[in-house]
């Protein structure tokens, strides 16, 4: 397949979205988002300092949902735990997505003054995460048959051989960084394959995800640009996919190609088609590659289910859906309320922010006994929503737990032990719940 090479030769050299902002911050430590309710679960330090568990859990303790009236995104409905989540996932007339009243995270949308004054063209790609019913269903159509049982089945193979290949590359009596060797490797490998992305470019899919995903980068007027400079970038570059795709005589079976020929594509407008293909990039990239990471630490810190786990290699679909719970690769989501309403004894009022936080959710003590403890047998491990609930439910999920599964056998086929043998970084955000760095060396078993 013929390259389209885009027209971005800067970025190569430019700094990641974290490098940038770590950068900045070190500099004016004095800008730093301010918070000082006690409860604003908006602050990216517990996540990057991983103390988030007990500020939580004070929280759920004291019910299923709080108003925190202030914090640098605005008020906010903080939801934390598990039966309110799905109670609100489940009123998607009440609680929107749209991007038109705020879209799925904390950040508010600009406002047209805001939008009229910047200096470049930030207006959101439409994408059918953040849109209701009837546009949403229209347009999940048009990708979910890609992702279906038998879709799976399909990929598996490639899945596996990469995977496999990947492994048996690895250093061994050496201590290496898991989530640059094997995480981002793994993801972007994927996305490639599904997208028919062309191989040689495909950390680009890391960078411009890295660059899309960070509240916090909104607080940042010159890093902001760069972020839209970059989106754009990425649009631009899969515009030239799409032109390409729709010159193939023969349509092709990767995701491009299955939605240029949907029967729906006829209904979406050029840049709904660009925000749908940017989604899918950008939901598959940073959650599966911090599953990943997350399979490692928590198989490091739990000796005893490691154990389980060498010696039953039959526990692993379910060790999935538990690493799944305990990582929770997405802290939240968020609706915004479109009519006063009640929800647990709560006055919602039209227009509130309401802030779904699946992390608190999959650690509630009313579901999972010992919530904080990683159990591989866990009975009930397939109730966490780290993939949400409702008609939103991730569309790539079982992609994900296909990815999870893959890895988890091909090491064990291995017998390979991965320690964690160096430093470990998280993400400093309050949407991806990830690592940055997690330095591990390999043993056997
Ligand atoms: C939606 C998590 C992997 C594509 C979502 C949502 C969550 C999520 C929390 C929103 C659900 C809601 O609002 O109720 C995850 C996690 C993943 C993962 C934890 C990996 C472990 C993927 C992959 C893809 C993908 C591999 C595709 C390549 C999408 C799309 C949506 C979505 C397109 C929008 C669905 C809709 O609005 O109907 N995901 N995701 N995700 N995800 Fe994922």
């Amino acid at each position: 397949m013929a390259t389209i090479a885009p027209q971005r030769p800067e970025v190569r050299s430019s700094p990641t979205a974290y490098e940038a902002l770590t950068k900045h911050f070190e500099e004016h430590p004095e800008q730093r988002l301010q918070h000082t309710h006690k409860w604003d679960v908006s602050r990216s330090d517990i996540y990057y300092e991983n103390t988030w568990q007990p500020i939580f859990k004070e929280m759920r303790e004291a019910g299923p949902l709080h108003y925190i009236e202030d914090s640098p995104f605005g008020p906010y409905w903080a939801v934390v735990q598990h039966k309110a989540i799905q109670h609100i996932e489940a009123l998607p007339e009440i609680f929107s997505s749209s991007w038109e009243y705020g879209g799925i995270t904390i950040l508010n949308r600009l406002t047209e003054e805001e939008l009229a004054e910047s200096g470049v063209d930030r207006r959101e790609l439409p994408m059918f995460i953040a849109m209701d019913r009837p546009q949403h269903t229209g347009q999940r159509r048009t990708v979910a048959p890609k992702f279906t049982p038998s879709g799976m089945a399909e990929m598996e193979g490639e899945i596996r051989q990469r995977t496999g290949e990947l492994l048996d590359s690895l250093p061994r009596g050496e201590v290496f960084d898991w989530v640059d060797k094997v995480s981002i490797e793994l993801t972007t490998g994927m996305l490639a394959i599904l997208f028919g992305f062309p191989w040689e470019d495909r950390r680009l899919l890391t960078f411009w995800s890295d660059w899309s995903g960070d509240t916090e980068l909104a607080s940042v007027r010159e890093l902001d640009e760069m972020r839209w400079g970059f989106l754009h970038e990425m649009g631009a570059y899969f515009q030239s996919l799409w032109v390409e795709r729709t010159m193939d005589k023969e349509p092709g079976d990767d995701l491009i190609s299955m939605m240029i020929h949907s029967e729906a594509m006829n209904q979406m407008r050029p840049e709904e088609f660009m925000g749908n293909l940017v989604l899918l990039i950008v939901g598959g990239n940073d959650t599966t590659r911090n599953s990943m990471s997350g399979i490692i630490y928590q198989l490091d810190k739990n000796p005893d289910q490691r154990k389980k786990f060498e010696q039953n290699p039959d526990l692993i679909p379910n060790a999935v859906q538990e690493i799944l719970r305990m990582q929770t690769p997405l802290a939240h989501m968020r609706r915004t309320c479109t009519e006063d309403t009640e929800v647990f004894g709560k006055q919602i009022k039209k227009g509130d922010k309401v802030v779904l936080w699946y992390l608190s959710a999959n650690r509630d003590e009313q579901v999972f006994e010992n919530p904080d403890k990683l159990d591989i047998e866990r009975e009930n491990a397939r109730r966490h929503i780290a993939f949400g609930y409702g008609i939103h439910r991730c569309v790539g999920a079982r992609l994900a737990e296909l990815q999870l599964r893959v890895l988890l056998e091909e090491l064990h086929k291995r017998r390979m032990r991965v320690h964690v043998a160096g430093d470990i970084e998280r993400v400093r955000a309050n949407f991806v719940h990830g690592f940055r760095k997690l330095e591990v060396e390999i043993t056997e078993f």
